[in-house]
């Protein structure tokens, strides 16, 4: 009901709604229709009323929550079913379990704090509030080597989100690392459940460092991470940024079913850092040093060491 609700403002465009209007479009009374909005009060939403007009929202709130996010999506599939929890230990075990009992493709987790965050490379990761912790069910038709190059998509839906939303200039870091004058702000962990060559489900999931201040930060990364709002200067809007993403996900994710990763490589090389540079690469079996040359259609980076070797690098800390 909610969401019938929040969409009708959503078409209203920042115009009133008349009461009748909303009676109508829910199929419920008009008294109904006003607890409703007391409701959506109770949850942060500043909402105008006046006689003869209708309502109007004039501000969503600040708070991440599954219908802020809602109102003003402008995707078809991404992010339709929200499931919002406050503090949970991880997004992923959650879409994993909801990718499980048969959760449409687009179903997204968000959590205003993780207390047990997984990074990559079986690390944890560090999720105060006030940062964006989510994670997103796909269910996409392709090969399972495939599977990999959905992070980097992913990477570029983040940086065209923030390009959208601030105005930072975000850099890629093979394969999924987003930085910010030289600073990581973005982690990605993409995950994928399968059986034989039939993919079940990838969980991709998605780490943003958002209005958190330095302090927040455990000491052994203050160093090398940092937030929109460091960067910024000012508060960013959660809500934004994750519409945003939703939007340009969906539009790269069509794309890449219809057109195969190619489009998705330049945009993706368009944006990256370490291509073309002398790059240490720790992966789990060693340490390789060499020269960043490319990545491979399936997102594999290159790197060509000192003797003039081609290396494949599929998993890797990468350091310019
Ligand atoms: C990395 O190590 O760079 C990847 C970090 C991915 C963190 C995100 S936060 C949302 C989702 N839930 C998790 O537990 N991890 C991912």
């Amino acid at each position: 009901m909610r969401k019938v609700l929040l969409e009708a403002f959503h078409q209203a465009n920042g115009g009133f709604v008349s009461g009748q209007n909303l009676a109508e479009i829910m199929g419920c009374s008009r008294t109904a229709v006003w607890k409703h909005i007391e409701e959506l009060r109770k949850d942060g939403y500043e909402i105008e009323a006046i006689r003869k007009k209708g309502y109007r929202i004039n501000k969503s709130p600040g708070k991440l929550s599954g219908n802020s996010i809602l109102l003003g999506l402008e995707t078809k599939m991404m992010g339709k079913h929200i499931s919002y929890h406050e503090s949970l230990p991880s997004t992923q075990k959650i879409a994993h379990k909801l990718a499980d009992s048969g959760a449409e493709e687009g179903t997204l987790v968000i959590a205003d704090e993780q207390t047990e965050g997984k990074g990559r490379l079986l690390r944890t990761w560090h999720s105060a509030k006030t940062g964006i912790w989510m994670s997103l069910v796909l269910r996409p038709k392709i090969p399972m080597h495939q599977a990999p190059q959905l992070t980097l998509l992913a990477a570029v839906a983040i940086v065209q989100a923030i390009e959208d939303t601030t105005s930072l200039l975000p850099a890629i870091k093979w394969p999924n690392d987003i930085l910010i004058n030289g600073k990581k702000v973005t982690g990605i962990l993409t995950e994928m459940q399968a059986e034989a060559d039939r993919i079940h489900s990838v969980i991709i999931g998605i780490g943003i460092n958002v209005n958190q201040g330095l302090e927040d930060f455990p000491d052994e990364i203050k160093e090398t991470a940092t937030s929109l709002s460091i960067e910024e200067g000012q508060p960013i809007s959660r809500t934004s940024i994750i519409q945003s993403f939703l939007k340009h996900f969906e539009i790269l994710y069509n794309l890449f079913l219809k057109e195969g990763f190619k489009p998705i490589k330049l945009l993706w090389e368009s944006y990256a850092v370490s291509l073309g540079k002398e790059i240490k690469a720790s992966t789990l079996t060693g340490v390789l040093y060499g020269k960043a040359i490319g990545i491979t259609e399936d997102g594999v980076l290159l790197l060509k060491d000192d003797e003039g070797e081609i290396h494949n690098i599929y998993s890797a800390d990468i350091e310019i």
